[in-house]
């Protein structure tokens, strides 16, 4: 296994692919001219898409050079958030948000249990480099905590079993269901709708007259 603090190889030159430069186009265009900084955040992300799901030193300073930026303010940026990876990662990024309401809910056993099936400690990546595993702070789905993100997806209402399950799934190469595991719509109430009950029976009757 590798850890994300050893050092990694890192290619000297970066620069968007033709598609990519399309894109951070499209973004650039959003903020005036004076204001090009403003878009560092999708230009990050656009680099690290592009680069495999990481940042090297040589698509940060593109970036920099891009905005007209100091690199250590680039820097700054992208070694705070834990949305930019700055070391290469697995194909499967496991990030289990341990923060409070997720904590509260058991994310302590999600660690674990990822952590078991997978071999591996938070912060490290499988041998095979299929998977990394990573605790964050909240990740803004607290009403299904606990939950995880794994690359662009969100798994809620976790426990153990849908944990291993989803992993599984991953590891056997086959697309998880995302979101709710739990059977709950979204973010409806766990146990059913509470209030607007008198709406819900019209729509209902309305939904299954369009059927007849
Ligand atoms: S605390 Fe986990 S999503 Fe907010």
């Amino acid at each position: 296994m590798t850890t994300q603090n050893e050092p990694s190889q890192t290619s000297k030159t970066f620069s968007f692919t033709p598609k990519i430069e399309i894109k951070a186009l499209e973004v650039l265009q959003k903020y005036p001219e004076d204001w090009q900084a403003s878009a560092v955040m999708p230009l990050l992300d656009l680099a690290q898409r592009q680069n495999g799901g990481w940042l090297s030193q040589a698509a940060i300073e593109y970036v920099a050079n891009r905005l007209s930026m100091p690199l250590i303010r680039v820097y700054e940026v992208a070694s705070f958030y834990t949305m930019y990876n700055l070391k290469p990662i697995g194909e499967h990024h496991i990030e289990v948000c341990t923060n409070l309401p997720c904590w509260l809910r058991g994310s302590d056993q999600l660690v674990q249990a990822c952590e078991d099936f997978l071999g591996i400690k938070s912060g490290q990546t499988t041998d095979d480099g299929k998977f990394t595993m990573s605790e964050v702070e909240c990740l803004g789905a607290c009403v299904n905590a606990p939950m995880m993100q794994i690359n662009d997806d969100y798994y809620e209402d976790l426990n153990v079993d849908a944990t291993i399950k989803i992993l599984s799934k991953l590891k056997a190469g086959s697309k998880p269901k995302t979101g709710s595991q739990s059977g709950r719509r979204s973010c409806e109430p766990a146990t059913g709708l509470t209030s607007l009950l008198h709406q819900k029976k019209l729509l209902d009757k309305q939904h299954n007259k369009g059927k007849g």
